[in-house]
This record gives C-alpha cells, structure tokens and sequence, in this order.
C-alpha cells in the first residue's frame, strides 16, 4: 500500500527499530504516531519525525493506544523484551511479561485496529518477529516461543483476511540488531557471528514489506536458509545447530 500520507502506528517507537521505522515512515511521507513508556525517548523521536506520542505500556493500556492513535493506516507491532538465561532460573513474572508484552499485546491491539481497516478495504499490519521465533534458540526459549507465536499468528491472520484484498500482513524476522535490546535484557550480545546490523536496515525492510505487501521478510536475507533447512531436514539442522551454536 502506499505510504505517503498514511497514518503508521508503532509499538516500541522510543528506541532502536522502533525509532528507526518511524524515521523511515515519516521519509516516505506518513503521518507518524510512536507509542512506548519512555515519555523523554518518545517525545525526542516525536519531534524528530513530526509525529505524535503516546505514552503507554502495551501490555496494559491498548484501548487507550488505540483510541489515542485515531485512524490507524499501518500498525506496526514492535515493542518488544527479551531474556536469557536457563528456563529454570527464569523469574515467573518475567516470563508472563515476556509472553505479554512479546505476544499477547501485538493480538489484542491488532484485535483492535483491524475492524476500521477491514471497513475501509485498506490497511496495513507488521509484526516484528525474530530469527529466535523461526529456530528455537537455547537460553532464550520464553522469548522464541513468543516470537514463534506471532509468525504463526500472522500466517493466520493472513489467510483470514484473503477475502480483504486491500488489507495486508506483513511479519519481519531479523536476525541480530544493534540497539539497545540486550542491555536492556541484562545480557550483552556476547557472539562474533553473525554481526549485528543497524536498525535502519531492519526500517527499510519494514517500508518495503508494506510498500509491496510482502507476507515474510528475513533481514539478513540469509537467515531464510536455516529457517527452511530447519523446516525441510530438522535431524540436518539440529545436527549443525549442535555444531556451530
Ligand atoms: N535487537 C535485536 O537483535 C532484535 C532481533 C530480532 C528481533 N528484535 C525485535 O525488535 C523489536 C524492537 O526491539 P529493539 O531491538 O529495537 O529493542 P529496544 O531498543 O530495546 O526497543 C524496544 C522497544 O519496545 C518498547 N517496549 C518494551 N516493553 C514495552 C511495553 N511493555 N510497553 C510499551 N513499549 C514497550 C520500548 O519502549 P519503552 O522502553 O519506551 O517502553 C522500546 O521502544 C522487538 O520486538 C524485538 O524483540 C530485536
């Protein structure tokens, strides 16, 4: 669909890719609104791309994120958390936070936004999944699950909505960015491979997806390899995933 004067939505616009897909929208001409629950981060990426802010926890507050939003064109589900370490010393509220804010919150705020698309036979929703969610990674099994749920959700979503042609889903699996995600999980990004990319690039994949309505987009390209080898020879996959970590 066409960007320019839209009005975009996205989760988790106070920082990294959030931040960066606003810049990317507001370049191509939409009219911006950022929500998180960092008013100073938020307000700054507002002033930056001419948008609007709205203060807000995706976990508890989507009727007022939705109403505050106005008519949402694109939604862009970003917010998002993550934790590593062994399952067994995960702490229980932050496995429902993780599941909540990583999930369930993306659901119920498409939930929300989709009717007003459906009736105007025009719109647009992204989730940003991750590589974690297409292959299962070790010490990060809450967040993969998480993950997984939403590119499951949004093949669903997709085949619901074929009636709907003007209304499109888009889910975005990037493989490491560079933000600030793993300070904020309390786990520096400690591997040599593969190098984080920068949040721009995930953006731009985020413009193109909606642009040409694309169902699935891997950012690195590459990482669609061992998605679909994992997919197509699982006892292959595990064996090198064993291997190479
Ligand atoms: N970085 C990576 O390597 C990587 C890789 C694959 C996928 N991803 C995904 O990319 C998305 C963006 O992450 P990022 O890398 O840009 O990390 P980030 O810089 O830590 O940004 C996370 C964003 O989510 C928001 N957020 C978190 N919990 C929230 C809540 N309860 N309510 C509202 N907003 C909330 C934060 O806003 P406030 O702090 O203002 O609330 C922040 O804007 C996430 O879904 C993440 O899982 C990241």
């Amino acid at each position: 669909m066409r960007v320019a004067g839209a009005r975009v939505l996205i989760t988790g616009g106070s920082s990294g890719v959030g931040a960066a897909v606003a810049q990317a929208m507001a370049g191509a001409g939409a009219k911006v609104v950022v929500a998180g629950r960092d008013r100073g981060r938020l307000e700054a990426v507002a002033a930056r791309t001419g948008g609007l802010a709205v203060v807000s926890d995706v976990t508890a507050d989507g009727e007022l994120l939705a109403g505050c939003a106005g008519n949402v064109d694109v939604l862009v589900n970003n917010a998002g958390a993550g934790w590593a370490g062994a399952l067994v010393e995960m702490p229980p509220d932050r496995v429902d936070e993780l599941v909540a804010v990583n999930l369930a919150a993306p659901i119920h705020l498409t939930r929300l936004l989709l009717p007003r698309m459906v009736e105007a036979g025009r719109g647009h929703v992204v989730f940003i999944a991750s590589i974690a969610g297409a292959v299962g990674v070790g010490r990060e099994a809450v967040y993969s699950a998480a993950k997984a749920g939403l590119l499951v959700f949004a093949e669903a979503l997709r085949q619901e909505l074929r009636a709907v042609p003007g209304v499109g889903v888009s889910v975005i699996v990037p493989g490491v960015v560079d933000t600030p995600f793993f300070l904020r999980r309390g786990a520096p990004y400690d591997r040599r491979w593969p190098p984080p990319i920068p949040p721009e690039r995930v953006a731009r994949c985020v413009l193109r997806a909606v642009e040409r309505g694309r169902a699935e987009s891997y950012v690195p390209a590459w990482l669609r390899v061992p998605a679909r080898l994992r997919g197509s020879l699982p006892g292959l996959y595990r064996g090198l995933a064993g291997r190479l970590g």
